[in-house]
C-alpha cells in the first residue's frame, strides 16, 4: 500500500485538540446539558434504525470539529477507499483485508472467486437432515472447534440469535482445558455428532488438540477402524493440513488469507451461525453489515457513525487520557460481546510499531472489558460511580418488546448511563441522609461516602431489537471504528505478531529439551512437577 503517513502528533489538528483538552479539563456534561437544550439532538446520530448517542461524552462542537479535521488531515477518506478497494491495508503481510466482500460490499481481490456455495450447501444438507453419520443416522449436533476469531464471532452471534427452531443444535469448544470439550460432549450421541475444525492456520494448538480428542471420542464408540471423516468438516486457509488430518476434500471449506480471523464470521467461519439461524436470517445478518459498509463508505464525515465513534474513542484515549473502554450490552444474547470486542480492538490495535517502523508516540488501543449490563451493575459499576478513574462506557441497548421485564432492562440501561453522568453531590447526599432521622454528626460523617462525582462519559447505542440485521450493523460498526483508529495511529489493524511470541514459548516449554530462560519460569516448572509427584503419590 502506498501510504504517505504523518505521525498523528505532527498533524496540525493534534495540537488544536491538545488545546481543547486543556480547555475541557473541568468540562461538566451535566452543565453542558443545562445550557443547551439541543445537545442530545446535536450529538446523536442515526443510521437507519440504529441510534448512536454521544451526547454524554465530554465533547462539544469545537472538539468534534477538530476531531473531524484530524481525520481529514490523516486522510481517512483515502484509508476507507484503500480498505474497500483491495489495497494492502494489512501492510506487514502485504495483503488486503476484504472481509466486507463476504457481505457483498466489494469484490474479492482481482482474479479470486468468492465461493460460498459449498459451505452454504453443506449447511442446507445438515438442515434438511441429509448428512448422515457412520450409523446411518442424520447429524443433529454440530460442535465448532476453534479459538479466537475462529470461535468468538460465530459463538457470540449464535448466542445472540440462535433460535430453538433450528433442526441442528450447535456447540462450541475453544480451550485446551479438557473440561470444556468434555462438557460440550457430555450428553452427545457420537453417531449424530459432527465436528467443524475451524482454524485459519490449521496449526493452532488448542484447536488441533480438541480435534484429536474429538476423533478419539468418536473412535471409542463408533470404532477406530472405521471412516470417521463422515463426522468432520473443516474451515481453513491451510487446506492441505486439513485434508492431511483426514477431512474429506469436499468438506474442507477454504478461508481466504485476506480475511483475518477476528473479521471472519461473515465467511465460512460463520457456518455454525448459519446452522443456528438458517439462510434467510444469515443473509439478513450480512445485509445489516453491508448497510453499515455502505454508510461508512458514503456518509459525510460529520454524520458517519464508525468515523465518529472512532474519533470520540481516540479523544478519550489520546486527549482525555482514559485508557480503558467498558462495553455494557443490555441483552443476555450479547453475553459474549465483550469477549468478541476484546479480540477485535486489542488484537487489531494493541500495537506500538507504526507503518514507517517507528514507535507510536501516542497511546493506542484501550483495555476493553465488560459484561452484560445488569450483571455489571452488581459487580463493577461501583468503581464507575465512586472509583478514582474516568472510564468511557458503551451502553448497547436493544429496545425489544414492550413487556414489563424487557422495559425494566432498558430502563436500567438508561438509568445507569444517566446516574453515572449526573452523579450525586454532597448537598443531595446530606438531604438523603437527613430523611433517615439520624443525628447531624452521623449525617456529616456519612455524607461524603454517598457522593458520586458523575461526569463518566458514555455512548449509548440503541437498536430496535437484537435480530440478524441489527447485529450485522453493530459488528460492522465496531469493525470500522477499529479501522478508523488504526489508520489514524498508523497501525496495521490486521496482523497479530505479538501473539506469536506466547505461542512460541508454549512450544518451547512443552519440549523437554529446552530449558526455561528465566528463573521464575524455572521455579514454577519445578513447583508444577512437585505438585504432580505429590498427587501421584496419593
Ligand atoms: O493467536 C491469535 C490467533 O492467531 C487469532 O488471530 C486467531 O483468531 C486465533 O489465533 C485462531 O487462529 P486459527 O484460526 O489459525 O486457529
Amino acid at each position: 500500500m502506498n501510504r504517505s503517513f504523518t505521525p498523528p502528533r505532527q498533524l496540525p489538528a493534534w495540537a488544536a485538540l491538545e488545546a481543547q483538552a486543556a480547555r475541557m479539563e473541568d468540562f461538566s456534561v451535566v452543565s453542558a446539558f443545562a445550557g443547551d437544550a439541543g445537545r442530545f439532538e446535536r450529538f446523536s446520530f442515526r443510521h437507519e434504525t440504529l441510534l448512536a448517542d454521544f451526547s454524554k461524552q465530554r465533547i462539544d462542537e469545537q472538539v468534534l470539529t477538530d476531531l473531524l479535521t484530524l481525520a481529514k488531515e490523516a486522510q481517512i477518506e483515502k484509508g476507507i477507499e484503500a480498505l474497500f478497494s483491495a489495497e494492502a491495508v494489512n501492510f506487514t503481510e502485504n495483503r488486503p483485508a476484504l472481509h466486507m466482500a463476504f457481505r457483498g460490499s466489494c469484490p474479492p481481490p482481482a482474479g479470486e472467486r468468492l465461493d460460498t456455495g459449498a459451505w452454504r450447501r453443506f449447511a442446507q444438507s445438515l438442515w434438511s437432515g441429509s448428512v448422515y453419520g457412520l450409523e446411518g443416522r442424520p447429524i443433529n449436533y454440530v460442535v465448532n472447534l476453534g479459538i479466537g476469531g475462529s470461535d468468538l464471532g460465530p459463538r457470540m452471534s449464535t448466542e445472540a440469535l440462535a433460535s430453538s427452531r433450528s433442526p441442528v443444535k450447535v456447540g462450541f469448544a475453544s480451550s485446551i482445558d479438557p473440561r470444556e470439550l468434555a462438557d460440550v460432549l457430555a450428553n452427545a450421541d457420537p453417531a449424530q455428532t459432527l465436528f467443524i475444525v475451524s482454524s485459519k492456520s490449521f496449526s493452532t494448538e488448542e484447536t488441533i488438540s480438541n480435534a484429536e480428542v474429538a476423533r478419539a471420542w468418536l473412535a471409542t464408540s463408533l470404532g477406530a477402524d472405521r471412516d470417521l471423516s463422515l463426522h468432520f468438516a473443516a474451515i481453513s486457509n491451510n487446506v492441505d493440513a486439513a485434508r492431511a488430518f483426514g477431512i474429506r476434500p469436499e468438506r474442507v471449506f477454504p478461508l481466504p488469507e485476506w480475511v483475518g480471523g477476528r473479521y471472519s464470521v461473515w465467511s465460512a467461519v460463520g457456518l455454525p451461525l448459519l446452522l443456528s439461524i438458517g439462510p434467510e436470517a444469515f443473509d439478513a445478518f450480512l445485509s445489516g453489515a453491508r448497510s453499515m459498509d455502505n454508510h461508512f463508505r458514503t456518509a459525510r464525515p460529520a454524520r458517519n457513525l464508525p468515523l465518529l465513534m472512532g474519533l470520540i474513542g481516540l479523544w478519550n484515549i489520546n486527549f482525555l487520557r482514559m485508557d480503558s473502554l467498558a462495553v455494557l450490552p443490555y441483552a443476555y444474547g450479547l453475553r459474549k460481546f465483550a469477549a468478541w470486542l476484546q479480540q477485535l480492538e486489542m488484537e487489531s490495535n494493541g500495537k506500538r510499531t507504526v507503518v514507517d517502523g517507528t514507535i507510536s508516540s501516542v497511546p493506542t488501543a484501550p483495555v476493553v472489558w465488560g459484561k452484560t449490563g445488569t450483571n455489571g451493575q452488581h459487580t463493577f459499576h461501583q468503581l464507575f460511580y465512586q472509583g478514582t478513574r474516568s472510564i468511557p462506557m458503551d451502553f448497547i441497548v436493544p429496545v425489544g418488546d414492550d413487556n414489563p421485564r424487557q422495559r425494566a432492562l432498558v430502563d436500567n440501561a438508561l438509568a445507569q448511563a444517566s446516574a453515572l453522568m449526573n452523579g450525586r453531590d454532597l448537598e443531595t447526599a446530606t438531604k438523603l441522609l437527613r430523611k433517615r432521622r439520624i443525628g447531624e454528626d452521623e449525617v456529616a460523617r456519612l455524607a461524603p461516602h454517598l457522593v458520586c462525582p458523575g461526569n463518566q462519559p458514555s455512548t449509548t447505542l440503541l437498536l430496535p431489537e437484537l435480530e440478524p440485521y441489527s447485529l450485522g450493523q453493530l459488528l460492522a460498526l465496531y469493525e470500522h471504528k477499529v479501522f478508523v483508529q488504526g489508520w489514524i495511529w498508523g497501525i496495521n489493524s490486521f496482523d497479530q505478531y505479538g501473539v506469536e511470541l506466547g505461542k512460541e514459548m508454549a512450544h518451547r516449554l512443552s519440549s523437554t529439551k529446552t530449558r526455561p530462560e528465566d528463573g521464575s519460569t524455572a521455579g514454577l516448572i519445578a513447583a508444577v512437577r512437585a505438585l504432580r509427584d505429590s498427587m501421584d503419590a496419593r
